[in-house]
């Protein structure tokens, strides 16, 4: 990534780190702007930072940030190299609960301004709240995952499930939610490996 790049998102990352736009200002320990690796290739949306996340400043540290970590990693995938997340909203809600309306369109500009910036050529959207987001449907995550969706700048995005709900379902069983998930990454790769 060209330092110009760099420099626009290290710009927007301050903004955020004082915004004051809605209530979650109040409660916050730290804002969670992003994690991994800011490329051109990768961005994956999930919901709201947890309590790990709110403590550390990073996304996905938590439990789930952990099943995140394995399930990238049994296709190569590392946050390291090849992953930019972030999160729909970026300020923890109180106890967890589902961000509101105002939540989102009040944050919404970090994360339309992280993908202006980077221009990712494929978009995870991980869990309900960030499909809410990004598509404009009522379906239900379970109909929508693993099928591709034109985003902005002609990228492709993903719904995928989250990881929290993958801890809630544990069989490996043909056509259970873990062995769904591995589908979907498994073509998320194969998409990602004929990228330029
Ligand atoms: N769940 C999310 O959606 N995002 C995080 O950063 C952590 C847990």
């Amino acid at each position: 990534m060209s330092n110009e790049l760099e420099k626009q998102l290290e710009e927007i990352k301050q903004k955020c780190q004082t915004c004051t736009k809605c209530g979650l200002c109040k409660t916050r320990t730290n804002t969670v702007f992003s994690g991994g690796t800011a490329n051109n290739k990768l961005m994956l949306i999930g919901e709201a930072p947890g309590y790990y996340e709110d403590q550390q400043g990073i996304p996905f540290v938590g439990k789930a940030g952990q099943l995140l970590d394995k399930i990238l990693g049994c296709v190569g995938l590392t946050r390291e190299k090849d992953i930019y997340i972030c999160n729909t909203i970026k300020c923890r809600p109180p106890n967890n609960r589902d961000p509101l309306l105002e939540e989102k369109l009040a944050c919404r500009e970090y994360l339309d301004a992280q993908i202006e910036i980077l221009k990712p050529r494929i978009i995870l959207l991980c869990g309900k709240v960030a499909v809410n987001s990004m598509l404009n449907t009522t379906q239900g995550i379970t109909k929508l995952r693993g099928k591709w969706f034109e985003g902005p700048n002609y990228c492709k995005m993903m719904p995928i499930f989250h990881p929290s709900y993958l801890l809630r379902n544990d069989s490996r069983e043909k056509g259970s939610p873990k062995w769904l998930m591995w589908q979907d990454i498994k073509e998320v790769k194969k998409v990602y490996d004929m990228l330029e």
